[in-house]
């Protein structure tokens, strides 16, 4: 079925959006080909793979990928696809292939890098056209790889901005998460928590800065951590931060969103920067990055106040409580959130601590958070079936967003600016001039 460029471009106004970007599969197909196909995606975290031979597995859109720490010390990204026969060279997950990938099903072997190393009999090869340097006998690699502070995105595409330039003004949320350890480094630690939602993948990401939810659809686990205070007199971090989400909207619409181009954002404002005086764990972690940074520079990256950032395709990183939420479109309606954690290396262990202690409360399967919003994700999903109507509102605050350096920012923490910033994205991505203009139209 071919969708052209002005079907395409149809589909997305200024304030709304047709339910179709979230139902038809064959628009699916294109985002693959469209958006996955050319932007930077986050594959993994250098930490991920520490010696010659780690690999990581992940997906680029619907392409399976391996990151691979070679002998020489550089990450490779190469697609999980041998060459013979078309076999994924290793299974999904996490592991060590050794000195070079061997194929389970016929044993050819590849260098790190996918190189062609060699066939078992090879004497059964001569006199043929097979050629052992020529590509199509190695495992290919993706297009380009590149580093963000020990993030390794990879792009399936030769042509477009370097990495720098597309992650733009959310640059600064890996640099705030990096900077709050006292050496500048993390590392993925913990294990990961997966979760696989019934929904388009991009309702996840304009969730993450619709603020106009959270007393909503978190009332019950808000109200709850509220009553459960009540009774025993306190409010521990564990009942604080579930409790957040029902803040009124007075709080809410005080907040700040940016958006950038490329779909990109992120929300300020939500945390309280003195808590660093008050609360035990910033307390020592203050302590810790003072000692090396002086009380200033120190108060400066504690005091920088981010919740939610999007980098659009890739998923959102979570500078305050070090996490990335890894968002992969698995269908039309199925995709797949892998929460990585993050140690800040050289900062007390209280603060990793802490770290579990939110991604458990808020993101794990079993919180009483998330389960709130996949059950809406996947009514989004089952609701935009029906013939009850074709087009989604993003109307809050449309026509008010300024616009700031590099980006725009809303008037009111519960604009829709973020969801209507990544349609403007989605609309250059799909029909073809992606990282060419700025952020809404
Ligand atoms: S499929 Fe890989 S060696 Fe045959
Ligand atoms: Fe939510």
């Amino acid at each position: 079925m071919t969708l052209s460029d002005e079907l395409i471009a149809s589909l997305v106004r200024p304030d709304s959006v047709h339910k179709r970007v979230y139902t038809d599969p064959h628009i699916f197909e294109l985002e693959m080909e469209r958006i996955y196909g050319q932007a930077w995606i986050y594959v993994g975290h250098e930490s991920q793979v520490k010696q010659t031979g780690d690999y990581h597995t992940t997906r680029i859109g619907n392409q399976d990928v391996i990151m691979v720490r070679a002998s020489d010390g550089n990450i490779h990204v190469v697609y999980n696809r041998c060459p013979h026969k078309g076999a994924k060279v290793v299974p999904d997950g996490d592991g060590t292939a050794g000195k070079f990938f061997r194929c389970p099903y016929h044993a050819w072997t590849f260098k790190l890098d996918g190189t062609h190393l060699s066939a078992p009999l090879r004497n059964g090869l001569h006199n043929t056209c097979f050629d052992p340097k020529h590509p199509d006998f190695s495992m290919r690699k993706v297009a380009r790889v590149a580093h963000y502070r020990g993030f390794v995105f990879a792009s399936q595409s030769h042509d477009g901005p370097d990495l720098a330039t597309f992650l733009n003004g959310v640059a600064s949320s890996i640099d705030n998460l990096c900077d709050r350890s006292p050496v500048g480094e993390v590392e993925v630690a913990g294990g990961v928590f997966r979760v696989q939602q019934r929904s388009n993948w991009k309702v996840f990401y304009e969730n993450l800065h619709d603020t106009m939810h959270a007393p909503v659809t978190h009332e019950s686990s808000a109200s709850s951590a509220r009553a459960q205070a009540d009774q025993i007199g306190s409010m521990p971090f564990e009942l604080l931060i579930l409790e957040g989400n029902g803040e009124p909207y007075e709080f809410w619409e005080k907040l700040e969103l940016r958006a950038y181009e490329n779909g990109h954002g992120y929300m300020e404002g939500i945390f309280d920067p003195s808590a660093a005086t008050r609360d035990p764990v910033a307390a020592e972690h203050f302590a810790s990055l003072s000692q090396v940074h002086g009380e200033t520079r120190a108060r400066e990256i504690m005091g920088m106040n981010r919740h939610n950032t999007v980098i659009y395709g890739s998923g959102s990183p979570h500078t305050v409580f070090q996490q990335f939420r890894v968002i992969r479109p698995l269908s039309v309606d199925r995709t797949l959130v892998e929460i990585q954690l993050f140690r800040l290396k050289g900062a007390p262990e209280s603060v990793f601590e802490r770290a579990l202690v939110y991604a458990n409360a808020i993101n794990s399967p079993s919180s009483n958070v998330m389960p709130d919003d996949v059950e809406v994700y996947a009514r989004c999903q089952q609701g935009n079936q029906t013939n009850g109507g074709d087009w989604i509102s993003m109307h809050r605050y449309a026509g008010t967003d300024r616009e700031v350096e590099n980006g725009m920012v809303s008037t009111n923490g519960t604009s829709e600016l973020p969801m209507r910033n990544q349609f403007a994205a989605w609309k250059r991505f799909m029909v073809g001039q992606a990282g060419s203009g700025k952020g809404i139209e």
